[in-house]
């Protein structure tokens, strides 16, 4: 008697058991693949809740010494920071930036004296510093100037690898930038820093909660002439081609899980570490729901990681990177616990 076809194959068998699920799963998170970001502010004994992301705080350099110790015991072992700037720091040029006295660059040599064995991502942008929140140097008309911009962010790049950063990660969408920082950064005896360029990063509504946070959203127009057109893709594998011959060691995309193709488009275009920036609309996004109760916190965000994994990210960097990871210790295989409706932690 012939078996009907449909009945010959049955990819169920595949899944009957934890042991078979388990030795052909394809994609896993592991916590040395995740990044923690951390936003860092003036003074001592400072950790102000963030109200735009829940469960992140503005944390000055001794309050950050003891996440980074917390975050490391969670397995994970690189931090991504960003400075909050206050309103008097702040001018058209965003001169702070390059002030070798910032605040900033202190906080950065301190951590890195406290914990060598940490990877430290400093992001370079004039945003956080600038009066009108734009990423670069304004021109009389109002345009955002690309080449002046470059200037200064070599000598940024300069500032946060003495200060102890490993990586540096330009998150302008300038033009030239990574071919520069390269160069300056060898002038300047730092062969070694690496360099992680924002490759694909696109004018996103995302970005919103991050803005909050750091005071910076642009005080006139959009970013729309640097940033990219979420409607394009083949654009990236310019991006990504770029940077590649310019000399970047890390291609970065960002948002992350709503641009699935483009991380899936440039993993399969380079073979240069891919990561993905899991940004703060999309961790405020299951934040929000989870503390209705109307999401779990740790199994939505899994399975969000996990996706982006799939598509390619080699690693990610999330603001829910430190709970996951503690999350991940505790429990022993978290896709064969179906997700419950129980209230979250949260
Ligand atoms: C600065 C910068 C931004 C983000 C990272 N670096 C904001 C922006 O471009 O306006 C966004 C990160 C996030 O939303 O989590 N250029």
């Amino acid at each position: 008697m012939n078996t009907p076809l449909h009945l010959l194959k049955r990819p169920r068998r595949n899944r009957k058991s934890e042991s078979i699920r388990a030795l052909i799963q394809e994609n896993f998170i592991q916590a040395s693949n995740l990044i923690m970001p951390f936003f860092i502010t003036e003074g001592k004994q400072v950790r102000s809740p963030i109200s735009s992301l829940p469960n992140q705080f503005h944390l000055s350099v001794d309050e950050l010494l003891i996440e980074v110790e917390s975050i490391l015991i969670s397995g994970i072992g690189t931090v991504i920071l960003f400075p909050l700037i206050t309103s008097h720091y702040k001018d058209s040029l965003g001169s702070y930036a390059i002030n070798p006295k910032s605040f900033f660059y202190k906080a950065v040599y301190t951590l890195k004296k406290a914990f060598p064995q940490l990877t430290i991502i400093t992001d370079i942008a004039l945003d956080p510093y600038t009066s009108h929140g734009h990423d670069g140097v304004i021109s009389d008309s109002g345009c955002v100037l690309n080449d002046e911009t470059v200037q200064i962010l070599t000598e940024m790049a300069c500032l946060q690898a003495e200060a102890g950063a490993d990586i540096v990660a330009p998150s302008d969408m300038m033009d030239g930038r990574v071919k520069a920082i390269r160069e300056a950064l060898d002038k300047n005896r730092f062969e070694y820093v690496s360099i992680m360029s924002y490759t694909a990063k696109y004018a996103s509504a995302f970005y919103k909660p991050f803005r909050s946070a750091l005071q910076s959203a642009p005080t006139f127009g959009n970013k729309k002439s640097y940033q990219m057109n979420p409607a394009n893709s083949r654009e990236a594998l310019i991006e990504a081609k770029l940077d590649e011959e310019e000399g970047a060691d890390f291609l970065m995309i960002k948002p992350a899980s709503i641009y699935l193709d483009i991380i899936q488009k440039i993993r399969s275009n380079s073979n240069l570490p891919v990561v993905a920036y899991h940004v703060s609309g999309e961790y405020a996004m299951i934040k929000a729901a989870a503390q209705r109760g109307w999401l779990d916190f740790e199994h939505t965000l899994f399975e969000t990681l996990l996706s982006i994994k799939r598509a390619g990210a080699d690693a990610i960097i999330s603001y829910g990177a430190k709970e996951l990871a503690t999350w991940l210790k505790s429990s022993t295989a978290p896709l064969d616990e179906e997700p419950t409706d129980r209230q979250t932690s949260q």
